[in-house]
């Protein structure tokens, strides 16, 4: 009978690639954000979070990338502790993180194309590689028409798919998904959650904060629920 528990308890002996620990967030003076909140996420899965609007998916997603700190708790990425890392270190390990934001934060007046290729130009990755994934990327999201469009002159959903691309541009350790599909239809959710996939074959763990049961309904994949700041 033992024997049979722990067969079926996820394996503890290495450190998940992403280890949130009793976190508390409180936001300046007294909004509660996230209460006592623990989850880990093994390298190479892909986890749901969903949950009501104000339930704290999004102040989740910006722990992980250290936009903000927590109030309490701790926080591991790939064995690093954001608390105690330095700035240096935290600078590295942002670029493994990638990051498709809830209001996209995109520079308007850059092109589609500059938009895309900046994370890898931080990595000094050659313009002929650049060009090919940012081709690639734009194909696979039907965008491939507006290469050289300016950013802010797109449409809400395109925009989105285009923060979508930035964030899957160096194929991160991490890709951090807030609402991704909150602006498409299904056709267009449909190639979003497809390129997700290939990440996520190809080694990128992701976590996606989502109102759209259609993009988890059916998967395999873990879901968790926050209402008002406690995970379920
Ligand atoms: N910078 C901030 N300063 C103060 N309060 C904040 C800040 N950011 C978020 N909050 C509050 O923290 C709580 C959680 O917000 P959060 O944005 O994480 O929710 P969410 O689940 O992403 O919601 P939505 O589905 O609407 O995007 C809310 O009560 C919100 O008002
Ligand atoms: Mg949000």
């Amino acid at each position: 009978m033992l024997e049979t528990l722990n067969e079926s308890l996820p394996p503890h002996d290495h450190p998940g690639l992403v280890e949130i620990v009793k976190v508390t967030k409180i936001y300046p003076p007294d909004v509660v954000a996230l209460k006592n909140v623990s989850l880990r996420a093994e390298k190479g899965e892909l986890i749901f979070l969903t949950g009501p609007s104000g339930a704290g998916k999004t102040t989740l997603l910006k722990l992980l990338c250290r936009q903000e700190i927590p109030t309490k708790g701790l926080i591991e990425i790939d064995g690093n502790d954001l608390n105690t890392l330095s700035d240096n270190a935290i600078q590295k390990l942002r670029q493994r993180i990638g990051v498709a934001y809830q209001d996209f934060k995109l520079l308007p007046r850059l092109s589609v194309f500059q938009n895309i290729a900046m994370p890898m130009e931080v990595q000094f990755k050659s313009l002929k590689e650049i060009r090919h994934r940012v081709t690639e990327l734009l194909a696979k999201l039907g965008l491939s028409a507006k290469l050289n469009k300016p950013a802010g002159k797109l449409s809400r959903g395109e925009q989105q798919r285009i923060a979508i691309a930035r964030a899957a541009a160096n194929s991160p350790l991490l890709l951090l998904a807030d609402e991704p599909t909150g602006n498409l239809d299904a056709g267009t959710t449909g190639l979003v959650m497809d390129l997700f996939r290939e990440l996520n074959d190809n080694g990128s763990t992701i976590i996606i904060a989502t109102h759209d049961e259609s993009i988890y309904q059916g998967t395999n994949h873990r879901k968790f629920e926050l209402q008002q700041g406690e995970l379920f």
